[in-house]
């Protein structure tokens, strides 16, 4: 057990406050927008397409959970077909937002990735989305529906999901070797996340 009070993080890792949330019944489906936008499963992935989505959605976060696969691990996550990946598009066809839901574990489906890219938040299109992970979900007759966020995610993300129905249940705290220098992400991604080197 970490004792309380501050703790280094190693020059180069990134360390944030991860919150694990669930929820154990069907929440109810909140208003949202009529947006012209479509929600799309993409059954057995391309990877570079996938990998090229998620960096579009996650990288002004540093989500690297995609990016520090082997090429044969993520195909596996991919190909399975209890792993249901999902795409929003907006009128014009660009692909906007990333829905990953994983029904791996028995009777549980986790959100493994919500997001949009960053032209497409704040106008309604994640509650959209939302609606529709809850309703795709517990169509599937889970009893139990979780997701984690931390402090590098949108800082509106906690607060969205605890208004979506999920209830916070634990905290962790993760140190990770910095995403951008090891290579995965841009340099110039998440400047509100000031580097800090070896
Ligand atoms: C988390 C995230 C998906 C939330 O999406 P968002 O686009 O910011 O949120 P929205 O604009 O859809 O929703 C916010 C609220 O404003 C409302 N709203 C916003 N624009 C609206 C509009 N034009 N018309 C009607 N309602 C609107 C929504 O209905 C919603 O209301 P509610 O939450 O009270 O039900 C988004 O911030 C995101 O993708 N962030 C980056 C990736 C990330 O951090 N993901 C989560 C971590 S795992």
């Amino acid at each position: 057990m970490l004792e309380d009070g501050l703790h280094a993080v190693p020059a180069g890792h990134t360390a944030s406050v991860v919150t694990h949330l669930e929820m154990l019944e069907e929440a109810p489906q909140r208003p949202d927008a009529e947006l012209a936008l479509t929600l799309r499963r993409v059954e057995r992935p391309d990877p570079d397409w996938y990998l090229n989505l998620f960096r579009k959605v996650g990288a002004p976060w540093l989500w690297f959970g995609r990016l520090v696969l082997g090429r044969e691990e993520l195909v596996a996550i991919l190909q399975d077909d209890k792993v249901h990946v999902h795409v929003v598009a907006d009128a014009t066809g660009a692909e906007v937002g990333l829905l990953e839901l994983d029904f791996r574990q028995e009777a549980a489906c986790e959100l493994a990735y919500f997001g949009l890219a960053p032209g497409a938040v704040g106008g309604g299109a994640g509650r959209w989305m939302m609606n529709r992970a809850i309703r795709l979900a517990w169509g599937q007759g889970i009893s139990r529906f979780h997701v984690h966020t931390c402090t590098l995610d949108h800082p509106a993300a906690l607060d969205f999901y605890c208004r979506s129905g999920f209830v916070p249940y634990a905290r962790e705290i993760e140190i990770a070797p910095d995403p951008r220098l090891s290579g995965l992400i841009d340099m110039d991604a998440a400047p509100h996340v000031p580097l800090i080197r070896d």
